[in-house]
């Protein structure tokens, strides 16, 4: 069965009313990784997978959430989120989290109905929680007539996320949920929240994804340390260079090599990659803007050797599937996507090649990991929405 109709039987069969029904996708980075929490740029897209959320006021003083896809199910009492904390079920946090942050913003809203599916890998580094936060958010904001901009609700579910669920992400994910354009990326200013709309021309080539399949215990530890490694960095900058200065990729990389033999070895690998690799992206745009599909491919694999080298945050499965696709005649790049330790690889591929790259790794991966990998060919979508149904 189709998924929209599914959630809204479901809903059906439950609650005995029509619902109200909202998509957000989830995203691709194309390329700037680990730059958005450091004020610098990002080019993702929002794709053809994501999160399908019916909703409706309860008329009770309790609500009862359904996540079709993990089988679980909770009740929303009445409207203090602090005290709801889900350890089990870890995907409601996500929703109290927004509940909490309307709430701050002086939005109390009432008790609701919930069923949501997705089409989108869990934990495969694709944004499903941002996906899921962003329908949510969204879709209270049209049943309540909140009046919230796209750029005020990203930032209310990264604060769901930051301040609720203890993940201090970036704004990439829920921005590009909720600002996504099919056949376009999307070139983030991270500091500002200002952006364009790239067009996204691959011609014959497809957007791949390699699912590891794997997610190393270190992900939200490691994730957390980068942020403070880099945040000792810019505390360096003011003090040495410019007190004013308001984050990392606004520091010229001459500063750093400047400051080699004064800065923390570690600090200095984390700011060499994240100043490079801000140096990519507006390179990769411009590749991108001149269809010099080649230089952009190879601007993406530049990324992979800087979070393996200098960000430390690859693992073997995503070195492998990178180092396996690398330098093949139909790939014009490949690296490792999103946080690190684990998800998905991302490739850009000839359409021609896809399954016979797919047959290749997939042995060479199940021989060395004993595992398969998954393939995802993701194209472009639009941000979050409201479905007729
Ligand atoms: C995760 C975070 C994002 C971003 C990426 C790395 O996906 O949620 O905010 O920092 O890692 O680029």
């Amino acid at each position: 069965m189709n998924i929209v109709k599914e959630v809204v039987s479901k809903f059906v069969a439950r609650f005995g009313e029509m619902p109200r029904v909202f998509r957000a996708p989830g995203r691709v980075n194309l390329i700037g990784e680990h730059t958005d929490y450091n004020g610098g740029w990002v080019l993702p897209a929002a794709i053809d997978k994501g999160i399908y959320l019916a909703c409706a006021p309860s008329e009770n003083n309790f609500g009862t959430w359904v996540a079709l896809d993990l089988c679980g199910a909770i009740q929303m009492v009445g409207t203090d989120f602090q005290g709801q904390k889900q350890p089990e079920q870890t995907w409601a946090n996500y929703l109290f989290g927004v509940l909490a942050q309307y709430a701050k913003r002086g939005f109390m809203i009432p008790t609701l109905n919930i069923v949501f599916a997705g089409n989108l890998p869990i934990g495969a580094g694709m944004s499903s929680s941002a996906a899921l936060g962003a329908a949510f958010a969204f879709g209270l904001n049209e049943i309540f007539h909140l009046g919230l901009n796209t750029k005020e609700l990203a930032l209310l579910v990264q604060q769901a996320e930051n301040e609720y669920v203890g993940i201090k992400c970036g704004i990439m994910d829920m921005f590009t949920s909720l600002n996504g354009k099919t056949g376009y990326a999307l070139k983030l200013d991270c500091q500002t929240l200002d952006f364009q709309y790239v067009p996204l021309e691959l011609g014959a080539f497809r957007i791949v994804l390699f699912n590891t399949g794997v997610k190393h215990a270190l992900v939200d530890s490691a994730y957390n340390e980068r942020r403070a490694q880099c945040e000792s960095g810019v505390a360096f900058f003011r003090k040495h260079f410019d007190s004013e200065l308001p984050s990392l990729t606004a520091a010229p990389l001459s500063w750093l090599q400047a400051s080699r033999s004064r800065l923390d070895p570690v600090v200095y690998r984390r700011c060499q990659y994240v100043l490079e690799e801000h140096l990519r992206i507006q390179a990769a745009s411009k590749a991108l803007s001149d269809n010099d599909l080649q230089a952009f491919g190879r601007l993406m694999t530049a990324t992979h050797q800087g979070l393996r080298d200098l960000y430390e945050v690859s693992c073997p499965e995503l070195d492998f599937l990178v180092d396996a696709v690398w330098g093949h005649p139909h790939v014009l790049g490949a690296r490792m996507m999103g946080g690190g330790f684990g998800g998905c690889t991302i490739n850009l591929i000839h359409q021609d090649y896809v399954d016979a790259c797919y047959q290749d790794i997939t042995s060479s991966y199940a021989r060395r990991f004993n595992r398969t990998p998954e393939l995802y060919e993701v194209v472009t979508a639009n941000g979050a929405e409201e479905l007729a149904v």
